[in-house]
């Protein structure tokens, strides 16, 4: 069974304390500021290259396996020339240092789902749902409870595993209609499948509701009190377990984790325990200090006050993966390509005067570039609204045969950027951490003091504590399975 760890958060080696790590990340993030906010459709007209050390770009450019050498520098087992600059190789060694630990346990047991369980799930979802499904049953079981509200619920995957194999209770929260809908579709299928082949005859002891509400910061607290009484009409003593819920979200985008954290913080009559991994940091509201409601970014009062701000073009980052590339190295050459191509059509547009170089058009989607370069310009501008003449195909290809050589420098600007992508998700994560951890103690202040003030080295120190509570983060997913891992947990 997936079970929580040792430590309620593992840091990196060389520190104890998580106000001290944080405070590292920060001021990592921020000296290498000018990397991670760069926009590599600029890389031309701000001429990025020049940028770079140039002892950094000697020694990559002149890497003979150079596009291997490259893209493996951001895996988890980096492999660092020995005759590259000192600089170069403590920015990649400190880098990766410096961001949280994500590969799991391996051979960690978990449930597998009848098959009819999967209906409408990818090699992925099985792989969180059944973990994510057994964990929040674990913790539930520990204390008592046995309803569960799933916010951003989706198609409900985890909120029908919970309710049909692990005889929980399950409200289940989405926005759009469409993805409650497709839920309920879903669970008459696993259903009219159970009963037709007669398989689990005793019949499902979990109820499962899904609902379509949009969750805001002034609706949260409502929802349990609008839609959740009846789950449980057993007892009337608010403190009977059963009265209690465990909020979980699966990659719940944006704010919503946010949400989620705030409604376990703030909500104590109802709400004891908490599950969530969340995603798309890229839609935090991102506020400058510290304001009410607590939502978005920052979360704690620990980061409100460095004053730090992330940016939009840094939270976008923060959602990267690059640890993947080595193990889909077409893939990755092809969004290479991708960047070159863009980079090239913004020079081509600002030296004809039909782009401002400070101003690049953006390109919501990719464009297919089946047909080169030329191909990919002509997209291009279609989809800016411009005469298909205003660069002429005889010009595209002119660009490029001048300018080819720049896609290995854009490659190696590219990966240098990504390698920060992780240092910055552990920011967002460790906020998110302390946030919740300043909640715990508000409810058991005396209890564990010592956690989060002092030498502290994350493990729960105080040995008459109950060692359910507390807050407890870790990668849960394999990474390369599903790269947004890490899981929170927290009780209180
Ligand atoms: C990335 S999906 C995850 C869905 C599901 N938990 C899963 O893992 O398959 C996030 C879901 O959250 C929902 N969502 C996002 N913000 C929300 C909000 N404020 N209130 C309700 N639902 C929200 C979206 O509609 C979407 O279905």
């Amino acid at each position: 069974m997936v079970s929580l760890p040792e430590k309620e958060i593992n840091l990196p080696y060389g520190f104890k304390d998580p106000i001290e790590y944080l405070k590292a990340l920060v001021l990592w993030a921020e000296k290498f500021q000018w990397l991670h906010d760069l926009h590599i459709v600029d890389f031309f007209t701000h001429e990025q290259w020049n940028m770079i050390d140039q002892e950094w770009r000697l020694a990559l450019e002149q890497e003979e396996n150079w596009f291997d050498t490259v893209i493996q520098l951001p895996s988890f087992e980096p492999v660092i020339n020995p005759s590259w600059p000192d600089t170069l190789k403590e920015y990649i060694h400190e880098t990766h240092r410096l961001s949280l630990l994500r590969v799991r346990p391996k051979n960690e047991k978990h449930t597998q789902f009848k098959k009819h369980m999967l209906f409408g799930m990818t090699g992925k979802k099985i792989h969180e749902v059944e973990r994510m499904s057994d964990l929040i049953q674990q913790v539930a079981k520990q204390h008592g409870i046995s309803s569960a509200l799933d916010l951003g619920s989706g198609q409900g995957y985890l909120s029908r595993a919970l309710a049909f194999h692990h005889d929980m209770n399950v409200l289940a929260v989405d926005m759009s209609e469409i993805q409650t809908k497709g839920a309920e579709r879903f669970d008459r299928r696993v259903i009219r499948h159970e009963e037709k082949y007669k398989e689990d005859q005793e019949g499902y002891r979990g109820r499962l509701t899904h609902i379509t509400e949009l969750i805001t910061p002034d609706n949260i607290l409502s929802v349990l009190t609008r839609w959740g009484d009846d789950q449980d009409d057993s007892s009337h003593d608010e403190d009977d377990p059963k009265k209690h819920w465990l909020i979980c979200g699966l990659h719940t985008c944006g704010d919503l984790s946010t949400l989620i954290m705030r409604l376990f913080a703030t909500e104590n009559d109802k709400v004891s325990c908490l599950v969530n991994v969340g995603c798309c940091y890229h839609y935090l509201t991102e506020k400058p200090g510290f304001s009410f409601p607590e939502t978005g970014f920052p979360m704690s009062d620990t980061l409100a006050k460095m004053n730090f701000i992330m940016g939009t073009t840094a939270r976008v980052l923060a959602c990267h993966s690059p640890w993947q590339w080595v193990h889909q190295k077409q893939a990755s050459k092809k969004s290479f390509e991708q960047h070159f191509f863009r980079a090239l059509l913004q020079k081509i547009m600002v030296d004809k005067g039909l782009s401002s170089a400070s101003k690049a058009p953006p390109l919501a989607h990719r464009i297919n570039k089946k047909n080169g370069f030329t191909g990919y310009v002509q997209a291009a501008l279609k989809k800016f609204g411009m005469s298909p003449d205003s660069i002429t195909a005889e010009e595209a290809d002119q660009y490029l045969e001048e300018y080819k050589y720049a896609e290995k420098q854009i490659t190696i600007l590219w990966t240098l950027r990504s390698l920060l992508a992780p240092v910055l998700e552990s920011i967002v994560l460790v906020d998110r951490w302390l946030y919740l951890k300043e909640a715990v103690l508000q409810k058991r202040p005396l209890e564990e003091t010592q956690i989060i003030s002092g030498e502290h080295d994350g493990l729960t120190k105080n040995n008459n504590a109950p060692p359910s509570r507390g807050v407890w983060m870790w990668p849960l997913f394999d990474p390369l399975e599903s790269p947004r891992n890490i899981v929170f947990v927290a009780s209180k």
